[in-house]
Order: C-alpha cells, then structure tokens, then sequence
C-alpha cells in the first residue's frame, strides 16, 4: 500500500510541521448540499445503502475533490455502523435521521452486545477504504473515522437523537457500572474498526465526539473522555512507516481542551465557540488545532464569508499546527459555490501565516 502522497500538508499540520499553506476540508463535505452527491443518493436509494456498497461510498467520497482544491477526503460512511453491526436495526427516516429499532436500555440489552468484526458485517466499510486509497492514487490522503464510545452509546440508548438525552444520562446516573460496561465493549469496537480503517489503507483518523459536550465537566472526563483515550492508546503509532495522527473532536468541548490535549491524540477538533488564539495558548504546543468557522456563516454572502477566514487564520496566527474546517458539518441547503468561497480564501490569505 506504499504510494507516494502528492498532497500531505494536511498530514503535516495535524504533526505541527512546516506547511506552505493551512490545509483545509470540510467535515460533512460529501453530502447533500452537492447536486452530485444527490444524484448518486437517488439512484442508490437510501443512505444505508450508499455507505453499504463500496462503489457508491468511493463516488462520493472523491465528488467534493473534484469541485473544491481540498487536502484530505474522508470516507463515506456513518459513526453509526457499529451499532448496526450489533444487531440494533438501524434506519434513517426521511428527514428525521437515525432511529434504531431494538435500542439498549437493560443489564440484559447491554450484555448481548460483542464486538463486531470489522471484516466481517463491517467489511463493505473496509472495502470502502480500500477502493478509495486505491482510486485517489495519492491525490490526497483518507480520513478514516468512528463515533465516540459516549456518543455511540447515546444514539444506542436513546434510539434516535435526542433533545435532553434523558435516557442516557439516566442510565449514567442511575447504573454508572451498567453505563461503564456499555462504553467498554464500545471502546473495543471502535479500537477494532479504527485498526481495520488503518490497516485498509486510511492515513489519519477523527473521533467524532458529537455530544460529549452534554455532560458535566467531571462526567465529561469519567464517561466520554476516558474512552476516546483507551480508543486512542489502541491504535497503532504508524502504518506505512508514517505517523497516522489522530484528531479528538469533542462539540461543545472547549472548556476541557487542557484535559482533551492530555489524551493522546495529536489534534483536537474545535467549534466555532471557543476562539483559536484562546485555544492555541491552553494547549501549550501539545497538540494541533482543526476548526473552526461556524457552519452557518456559509449563508453569508462570499465577502462575508472571506472576511471571517481570514479573521480565523488571523486568530489562530503564525506557524503549523492549524487545519481550517468548520467547526461542525456543513449544512444541507449552503450553497456549494459559498463553501468554495471559503476554502479558495483559504489558499489565497494562509501562505502569509508560514512565511517565518
Ligand atoms: O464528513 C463526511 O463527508 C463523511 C461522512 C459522514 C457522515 N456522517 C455522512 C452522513 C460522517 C463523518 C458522519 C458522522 C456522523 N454521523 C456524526 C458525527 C459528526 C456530527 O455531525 O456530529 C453523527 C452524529 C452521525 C449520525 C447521523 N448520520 C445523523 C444524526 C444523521 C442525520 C442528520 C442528517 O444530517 O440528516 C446522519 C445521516 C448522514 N450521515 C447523512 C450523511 C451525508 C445524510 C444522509 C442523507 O443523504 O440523507
């Protein structure tokens, strides 16, 4: 699997090494808001059914690097996988996102539950990774991904997204040991898939954290952080004789970033709430930086819209260790041609920020 990148400053950022330019992507880049990705999802029929067949997730993985000079593509797939690989019946309803239907509530519910093989019912997610290595041929390198163990277990739990997550936190509050013994089998999960993601070929992997920012500051770190830690101590340093860097993000996170960047992971993923300057200065040179522009700013007219990336660049000031994106995903009804606005300001004001 040894092929040269063309393309690694996305790489090299996330290590803090030099870079000509912050290298930018968009989490959610392959999705709705591209007419492209629209067709293909039409034809396809439902969601579970593009991420489910290798052929389709690889087109629309690549759509976006096709249209915008991106530095990295991440793998078309869901953090929902795992669970539907336990057994939970996941669908997607039309307009109302996931719902499972046999969510995990009892000792008994959570006792059932064993890791899923990642080659095995996870394997189209692997063949996915391996025909998108194969057909970027270097352009750029591959994201690959999973759920937090924490926000797993929130999807699982409360069956659907949630507005409270009552059920979730109940059953932390009320079972913590019961609650433990789900996040473990969780963190195993998600260490076995991330090494399959590795091992098929993906240079650099995120940790979605979408609702670690729910809890408390000491649940934070007892329920949520502690796994993304065993995840991350689970993986491999290398792979290919390179570094495969690790980005944390936790939503809504931001006032626990001294405790994130002590986690082992060599990037934290930061929303549009907590400044990058403010961000840059708490973690002391530990870990780099990737965010962080609010996703709803692309509603802006593109002056508006270069104004603000370059005000980002600006915070997070001089010297690598910044990777531009949103600071969650792009929203389904933005204007593709704002959020090339975006990262063509991107290219054109951040090679002034590595000049030293
Ligand atoms: O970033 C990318 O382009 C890669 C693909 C990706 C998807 N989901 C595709 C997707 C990634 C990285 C995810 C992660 C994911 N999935 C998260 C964590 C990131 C975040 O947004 O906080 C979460 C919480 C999920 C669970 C999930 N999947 C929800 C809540 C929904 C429904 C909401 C919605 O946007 O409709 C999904 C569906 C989903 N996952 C879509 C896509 C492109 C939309 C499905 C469609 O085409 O109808």
């Amino acid at each position: 699997m040894t092929s040269s990148l063309q393309n690694d400053c996305f790489l090299r950022a996330l290590l803090r090494e030099p870079v000509e330019r912050t290298p930018v992507w968009m989490m959610r880049q392959a999705g709705r808001y591209l007419p492209e990705y629209r067709r293909v999802r039409q034809q396809a029929g439902s969601f579970l059914d593009l991420c489910t067949t290798p052929e389709l997730a690889c087109e629309v993985t690549i759509q976006p690097l096709d249209r915008y000079p991106l530095d990295a593509a991440i793998l078309f797939s869901d953090i929902l996988t795992i669970p539907h690989a336990m057994g939970l019946g996941l669908t997607f309803a039309e307009g109302e996102g996931p719902r499972f239907a046999h969510p995990v509530r009892t000792a008994a519910d959570i006792q059932r539950l064993a890791v899923p093989d990642p080659e095995g019912e996870l394997r189209y997610v692997m063949d996915a990774v391996r025909l998108i290595r194969k057909t970027l041929a270097g352009r750029v390198p591959l994201i690959g991904f999973a759920g937090s163990p924490w926000t797993l277990a929130c999807y699982m739990v409360e069956g659907a997204g949630s507005r409270d997550f009552a059920k979730v936190k109940g059953l932390m509050y009320d079972q913590p040991r019961l609650m433990h013994q789900l996040l473990d089998v969780l963190a195993d999960s998600v260490a076995a898939y991330l090494n399959a993601q590795i091992a098929a070929g993906a240079q650099a992997i995120m940790l979605f954290d979408t609702w670690g920012g729910v809890l408390s500051a000491e649940d934070y770190r007892e329920f949520s952080l502690a796994y993304a830690a065993k995840v991350r101590a689970a993986l491999p340093k290398e792979a290919d004789g390179r570094r495969v860097p690790t980005v944390l993000f936790t939503k809504g996170g931001g006032q626990w970033l001294e405790a994130m960047a002590d986690s082992g992971y060599d990037a934290l993923g930061v929303d549009w709430t907590t400044p990058l300057n403010e961000a840059r200065a708490r973690v002391g040179g530990k870990v780099a930086l990737q965010g962080n522009m609010d996703p709803v700013a692309l509603y802006a007219s593109p002056e508006t819209i270069r104004a603000k990336v370059k005000a980002i660049l600006e915070q997070y000031g001089q010297g690598s260790g910044h990777v531009f994106n949103l600071g969650h995903g792009i929203l389904p009804d933005v204007d593709p041609a704002h959020a090339g606005a975006m990262i063509a300001a991107v290219h054109e004001y951040s090679p002034a920020f590595h000049k030293a």
